[in-house]
């Protein structure tokens, strides 16, 4: 597919199922996320891939964390909680490896990883897979960290939804470019 036509067309699938990519096409999708801008080469963005029953140990780890932190004993949020990973057959968990730097702040390395995460939704879009950036209450959130296994200096950004898109093709709104764009010349 054209690179531009890719760009303007990435949208992100509510409805997304199997099959989810190959091992093959994920190399390219991670070589196209680190290929995302990163001052000083700090290499910040982490990626951890969960599918089969990585799928369940990330139901129940949000099961716990919605019990702890969230739910405030309801069991029916927890419960919501606990099957948001269900909803598709792939998740990229986002993370940003922070590094103490006198030139790079920890904004930088986290909109690094960010701008790793758009090279990622174009390069699932240009494979004809669909992928979508979820936060909530389980990202951007300190005490998530540990619940996954990872580092102090370690930040989720949010859990990118990963499959093959289902139903009908989203409309995408026409956007007049004069509301977002000031020239001076
Ligand atoms: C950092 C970030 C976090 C997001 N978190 C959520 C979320 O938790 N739930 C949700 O429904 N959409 C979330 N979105 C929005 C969707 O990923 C998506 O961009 C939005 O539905 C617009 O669809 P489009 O990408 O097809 O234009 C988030 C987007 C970003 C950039």
């Amino acid at each position: 597919m054209d690179a531009l036509e890719n760009i303007i067309s990435r949208n992100s699938p509510r409805v997304l199922s199997e099959p989810v990519p190959s091992d093959e096409q994920m190399r390219l999708v991670y070589k196209a996320a680190l290929r995302a801008p990163d001052h000083a080469w700090l290499r910040p963005s982490r990626f951890i891939e969960v599918k089969g029953d990585g799928i369940r140990k990330l139901s129940e780890i949000f099961s716990q964390f919605a019990n702890d932190h969230i739910a405030g004993g309801d069991q029916q949020k927890v419960e919501k909680y606990k099957n948001a990973p269900f909803r598709a057959p792939m998740i990229i968990i986002l993370i940003s490896h922070i590094t103490e730097h006198p030139k790079v702040p920890e904004i930088e390395q986290i909109m690094s990883t960010a701008a790793a995460a758009q090279n990622i939704l174009l390069a699932l879009s240009a494979l004809k897979f669909g992928g979508m950036w979820r936060t909530g209450a389980l990202a951007l959130d300190e005490k998530i960290s540990s619940y996954l296994g990872l580092q102090e200096n370690e930040k989720v950004l949010g859990y990118l939804y990963v499959g093959t898109p289902e139903g009908s093709e989203k409309r995408i709104p026409e956007l007049e470019l004069s509301d977002f764009v000031t020239k001076w010349d």
